[in-house]
């Protein structure tokens, strides 16, 4: 059931309910994080290993001394600069929060996310919300409430219809080891961003073997369409003629893919607008029956590496 209603909403929650949520990232699907109940019932609708920690969506930035403790003043930075928005924190855990929510870790994910509906609805309750993003586990994350719909229906108790999703990619996870601030999931702030802040930060590469992080397997976000990742898209369209193709582009339709077959990212070059379509865009090809989504390489700066970190993963069989 999609529906605006903030209230049903916190019903369902208070009764260790599903929710699908908005946020600025992508949608969520939300349970309360103080219900083990509730946080099992998310990893079973996922499919998702419980190994895999969950990220805990707070209502402001005065609440994260309620959840996380020793946390170094740059976090504390970070936090006043990017709150509400797509920065999640990585921090010492304070005892209260279940070892469901960390797989086990002794650091917990926090972030404030930035929507109107889902700030209303964490102030309209008593406790914070552990909300992956709503898609099952390696599959497209949803920027719509319809894609929340389609992929859980019934298994889940309504989708709070919040609109499109304006960041359109998931938070930037950052985490500090001493005086290290490290970047555990390229996201929706650009490297570039957090540095103006920061100084220089430690990126992890997937697979780095001190990670769980998520983002960080290499399958992820992926079509049911096999898609390929390339800087010469015409060359790969020459390679595979027979074939029934979609192109994903970042400002420049081609001539010979007929236009239902083609999404075009950004026609005025703008990364951030581009983002925002990605995830939407892979859900319209998929849906298209193709036999094959080639998608363009973008430039490898800003939220260029965030777009082909998401669609390398999404190249991953
Ligand atoms: O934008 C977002 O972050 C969205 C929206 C809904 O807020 N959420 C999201 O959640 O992307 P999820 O679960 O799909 O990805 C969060 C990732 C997980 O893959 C997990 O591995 C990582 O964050 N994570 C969570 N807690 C962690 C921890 N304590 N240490 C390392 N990684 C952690
Ligand atoms: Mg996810």
């Amino acid at each position: 059931m999609i529906s605006t209603d903030i209230q049903l909403a916190a019903q369902f929650l208070n009764n260790e309910g599903i929710v699908g949520i908005p946020t600025e990232t992508v949608y969520g699907l939300a349970a309360n994080a103080f219900s083990e109940r509730a946080i099992l019932k998310i990893f079973d609708i996922k499919q998702r290993p419980t190994t895999n920690p969950l990220i805990l969506h707070i209502k402001n930035y005065e609440e994260l001394k309620n959840v996380g403790t020793d946390i170094p003043e740059m976090a504390h930075q970070l936090a006043k600069t990017f709150w509400p928005g797509p920065l999640t924190l990585l921090v010492k855990k304070q005892k209260q929060i279940s070892n469901l929510v960390t797989a086990d870790q002794n650091t917990v994910a926090v972030r404030v996310p930035n929507h109107p509906l889902t700030l209303e609805l964490l102030h309209s309750i008593a406790f914070p919300l552990v909300a992956p993003s709503a898609n099952p586990f390696t599959r497209i994350s949803p920027t719509k409430a319809i894609h929340v719909d389609d992929y859980f229906d019934t298994k889940i108790d309504m989708v709070l219809d919040g609109g499109s999703c304006s960041a359109g990619v998931e938070s930037t996870i950052v985490g500090f080891d001493q005086n290290q601030v490290i970047v555990y999931r390229l996201g929706a702030i650009s490297i570039e961003e957090i540095e103006k802040i920061t100084g220089n930060v430690t990126l992890l590469q997937s697979g780095h073997k001190k990670t769980t992080t998520p983002g960080m397997f290499k399958k992820h976000y992926a079509p049911t369409t096999k898609i390929i990742l390339t800087s010469n898209v015409q060359h790969e369209l020459n390679l595979w003629k027979d074939m029934k193709i979609g192109v994903l582009v970042f400002q420049q339709a081609l001539q010979n893919v007929p236009l239902t077959q083609q999404k075009i990212l950004s026609p005025e070059g703008d990364l951030k607008i581009a983002t925002a379509n990605l995830y939407n865009s892979l859900h319209e090809l998929d849906s298209l029956n193709l036999d094959l989504i080639i998608a363009e390489r973008f430039p490898d700066e800003g939220l260029g590496r965030t777009l082909n970190d998401r669609l390398t993963r999404a190249t991953q069989k």
